[in-house]
């Protein structure tokens, strides 16, 4: 059970980062509480029934939901602007389910070529194995993702900027292909960080976050998040996610809450020092090559000053050939 926080549009974005979907128990502790606990007691077993059919809003066992990563859950759908988001173990159990759980054999998908080798791995080698097919396309060029599309096509899939070539692709424009094809367009937002990008606002249906990265961001713990419209995300995704388990640890929830609260200014510094050592290296001796997502030299400047905020903490460089030198 995780309940959208309605009060919290009315906050600051940043102030939802500390404050969003706070639920305080009957002690009334001021920061969130951590409940490591898998189960939970019912007054009778009407409302054992009730919980377990998902008519009566309390928990029940910790693989289906959890105080904690509620928490997580509402404030990071809070901060997104997303209608529903459920957490899960680490980002590629997010990217599985998020790409598997609307999918059925016989259906095709279409995703980028500049993908993060997991990601690369779930839709070239797994998807196949269970009859999905899957077609991967020079994700920059618009028209490659309709001429890619066939009668069964269900799904795009992309990442932006990609890991770890810093490949941006036009969000809304992908989104305008999948909508007239009748698709659901699911993006990695790893890299943008949700600082930087709002898929959800550009047309997709569904992002995935390896909360791993940023969110927690200080190499302590593992996590993912899926977040989208509530049909999609308390439909096939929550049941996939219910029945095969890759549950987020309420520990690492917790963590991931008091990160959240620090994450604008953690991912605002890493930015602006990814600036600085990006400056640093184009201004070397060619033919180092430098690819940030904050100079006007990107492949993709254009799109990147309409579909982001702000630059991604990543670089990518080509470094100089021995012989070069
Ligand atoms: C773009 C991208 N997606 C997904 C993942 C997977 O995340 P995790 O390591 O939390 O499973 C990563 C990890 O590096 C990533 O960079």
């Amino acid at each position: 059970m995780s309940t959208v926080d309605a009060a919290a549009a009315k906050l600051h974005p940043e102030t939802r980062l500390v404050h969003a979907g706070t639920m305080r128990s009957q002690f009334g502790e001021t920061s969130e509480a951590l409940f490591l606990t898998q189960g939970h007691v019912y007054d009778n077993a009407a409302q054992a029934e009730g919980r377990f059919l998902n008519t009566d809003p309390g928990f029940q066992y910790g693989r289906l939901s959890n105080p904690t990563v509620a928490m997580l859950e509402s404030r990071m759908a809070a901060f997104e602007g997303a209608e529903s988001c459920r957490a899960t173990a680490t980002g590629m159990a997010a990217v599985t389910a998020a790409v598997m759980a609307p999918l059925r054999a016989g259906d095709h998908v279409v995703a980028a070529s500049a993908l993060f080798g997991s990601c690369r791995y779930i839709i070239e080698d797994h998807l196949p194995r269970y009859g999905i097919e899957s077609t991967l396309v020079e994700g920059t060029e618009i028209d490659a993702w309709r001429r890619a599309v066939r009668p069964n096509t269900k799904l795009f899939f992309l990442e932006s900027p990609a890991n770890p070539t810093l490949e941006v692709i036009d969000i809304a424009a992908v989104a305008r292909v999948a909508k007239e094809v009748g698709a659901k367009l699911v993006i990695d937002n790893v890299f943008a960080t949700p600082l930087f990008q709002r898929p959800l606002a550009l047309g997709a249906d569904v992002v995935v976050y390896s909360a791993t990265k940023h969110i927690d961001g200080q190499g302590r713990c593992l996590g993912g998040l899926i977040l989208g419209a509530k049909e999609l995300i308390e439909g096939d995704i929550q049941q996939f996610l219910r029945q095969t388990g890759p549950s987020l640890s309420p520990f690492n929830a917790w963590v991931m809450l008091k990160s959240l609260e620090t994450l604008p200014l953690r991912v605002g510094k890493q930015a602006e020092n990814a600036g600085k050592v990006a400056d640093w290296l184009a201004a070397q001796a060619k033919p180092t090559k430098v690819i940030f997502p904050g100079h006007e030299s990107h492949p993709q400047a254009e799109i990147i000053k309409r579909q982001m905020s702000g630059p991604s903490t990543m670089i990518a460089f080509e470094p100089r050939s021995s012989s070069a030198r």
